[in-house]
């Protein structure tokens, strides 16, 4: 996944793109370019690594000009290298593209390409996107009449910006996001909303299967059958513009600090959607959950609330997994689609499927303007502000509080939770970190960490395992506790570090065992509990609250745990290696 950017207007267009690029890493860092059109003739820089770094090295934001292109790249075809960045030139130089998807017929376009003469300089299925529209340019003289030829010889997912050395520029969007900023005197074609909002808050989100061209302060939205169409635009929210660290050393930190604010605005004035849900949930022939990642492991915890608390039957289904096995889903159910980004591919694509069989969809979703929120018939918002570090921090506990929130609604509010004392028990875990500190220290050299967890403390023991492989690239596995017994106890020895979740609830006397069990082989064992144990080697104390809350009690102090272990080993916790924080492809 990767971000595309586009400016034209009055001012210098690289400083303005670069910002922009820089705000939107999150959707892929490991190479960056810019390509700015100056007198008839464009000019490019590119090369890998961050953009605050390839920017000190090669000076992106000086090109002259005020029409550009930009982009970030998370590598699918061909490695990270300079030539592989983007923007890509086509053979004649006078067309830059830069490119967000995939394009699946890539080869056969490629070797008719090179057959008829043209040449490719990197790995990459975006390169021929250049050239195509190099010789339907050439054929046509015509930049929409080269648009609408070029969209139906290529297949795939994509978003693109292509500008040319007249400095027109023109954009296509089929099943990846691109959004227009229209400004006073300028015009932006992005990825995010990110990429404009310090310069202006209309945004126009472009329908799927449509273009825009832009040229001397005129746009013209048009669809892949080369009718004009309509707009609206769309004020956006100007705390999407939020997205700065303050004083934290990382986004991450920031985000994990805003929880005890985030999980009381969770859900927040959506009482009417949460009905609604409820209401789907108590006439739905079957409820199906799915999310992928860390959403993925808030369908697990949907399905342990909703049977213990209110004895409905649900199946968390992984959404990578749906397309290969459809026929679970059963007609006239409901699917629950759980997404911070609402663009994960495989989300997608499991509401698809969904749809197929005629099931309502709901979706618990932070991005409001995404395909899911559009796909969905009842949207309930996460509320929790834009998250940028990878790793899914302030967004998995909105999540957990709307599922509380709905199993609540569910009991007719017989379960009762108080979340403003919550927040405060929260604060008071983040307020004293020097003790999870000091344990982070302790993770430096461990090449295996596991955390195991009963019951509804599970899902938790397979988060924290995500959050450290995404944040420290530490091998870390979630065990159910009973099963330790069942094969892992075999890889317990003094080289193993065993987080044990064990709050004070129906699972803490086994869970008590299954740490002794742990101990006696040698591992070191990290507790989390609001009970000290002798058993620990390190407590990490976490709040006596109602036992439905002890899953967010449990992973606010391990996402901290995690990012100071991040810290000792020098990773970078905001943007961890190969990640991207949503996939937009599958
Ligand atoms: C990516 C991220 C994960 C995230 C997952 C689902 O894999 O690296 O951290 O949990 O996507 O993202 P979503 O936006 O659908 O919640």
């Amino acid at each position: 996944m990767c971000s595309i950017i586009g400016y034209y207007g009055n001012e210098i267009a690289a400083p303005i793109l670069v910002k922009g690029l820089k705000r939107m890493e999150y959707r892929g860092y490991d190479s960056v370019g810019v390509a700015t059109e100056s007198e008839n003739q464009i000019e490019l820089k590119k090369g890998t690594g961050k953009v605050s770094e390839v920017n000190s090295k090669v000076q992106l934001d000086t090109l002259p000009g005020k029409v550009g292109i930009g982009h970030t790249r998370w590598a699918t075809h061909g490695k990270v290298t300079d030539a592989n960045a983007h923007p890509h030139p086509s053979n004649s130089g006078k067309i830059a593209i830069v490119h967000n998807g995939i394009i699946e017929n890539f080869e056969e376009l490629k070797s008719q390409l090179e057959n008829e003469g043209y040449s490719f300089k990197s790995e990459t299925d975006s390169e021929i996107i250049a050239n195509l529209l190099q010789k339907n340019y050439e054929q046509t003289n015509d930049v929409k009449e080269t648009i609408l030829k070029t969209v139906s010889q290529i297949k795939g997912h994509y978003a693109f910006v292509a500008m040319f050395e007249d400095g027109q520029l023109a954009a296509a969007r089929f099943h990846e996001p691109l959004i227009i900023g229209v400004g006073q005197d300028d015009f932006f074609l992005s990825s995010d909303v990110l990429g404009f909002i310090e310069y202006t808050d209309d945004a126009i989100y472009m329908e799927n299967g449509t273009f825009v061209l832009l040229d001397k302060n005129k746009f013209q939205i048009f669809n892949f059958e080369g009718e004009h169409i309509g707009y609206g635009i769309t004020k956006v929210s100007k705390e999407f513009g939020d997205a700065y660290k303050g004083d934290y050393a990382h986004f991450t930190l920031k985000e994990i600090y805003e929880q005890p604010e985030t999980i009381l605005k969770a859900g927040e004035k959506t009482f009417d959607a949460i009905e609604n849900t409820a209401d789907y949930i108590r006439h739905a022939k079957n409820i199906y959950i799915t999310g992928s990642g860390t959403s993925y492991n808030s369908a697990l915890i949907a399905k342990q609330i909703l049977s213990k608390y209110v004895k409905i039957k649900a199946e968390p289904i992984m959404s990578s997994e749906l397309q290969f096995n459809p026929e679970t889903i059963e007609e006239n159910s409901i699917l629950i689609a759980i997404s911070q980004s609402g663009e994960s591919a495989d989300v997608l694509e499991a509401i698809k499927i969904a749809k197929k069989a005629n099931c309502k969809i709901i979706g618990i979703v932070n991005l409001l303007t995404s395909s899911l929120a559009r796909e969905a018939d009842v949207v309930i918002g996460l509320n929790c502000g834009p998250e940028i570090g990878v790793a899914a921090t302030k967004s998995f506990t909105a999540q957990l509080v709307i599922l509380y929130k709905i199993v609540q609604r569910l009991s007719n509010n017989e379960i009762t939770i108080n979340f403003d004392e919550f927040s405060e028990s929260v604060s008071k875990t983040l307020d004293n970190p020097s003790n999870i500190k000091e344990i982070g220290k302790e993770l430096k050299d461990i090449s295996d960490i596991y955390i195991l967890g009963r019951g509804i403390n599970y899902p938790i023991a397979t988060e924290s395992a995500l959050k450290l492989k995404e944040l420290t690239y530490i091998h870390a596995e979630g065990i159910p506790g009973g099963e330790l017994k069942h094969g892992p106890l075999a890889l317990m020895d003094s080289n193993v570090f065993v987080i044990i979740l064990n709050p004070n609830d129906s699972t803490y006397s086994d869970t008590l065992t299954s740490a002794r069990e742990i101990k006696a082989r040698g591992a070191k064992i990290i507790g989390v509990s609001d009970v000290k144990s002798d058993v620990y080697d390190y407590w990490i104390e976490i709040p006596k609250v109602s036992e439905v809350l002890y899953p967010i009690s449990e992973i606010v102090p391990i996402q901290l745990l995690t990012y100071y272990a991040a810290l000792e080993k020098n990773t970078d916790p905001d943007y961890p290696r190969n990640l991207a924080k949503s996939v937009t492809v599958k």
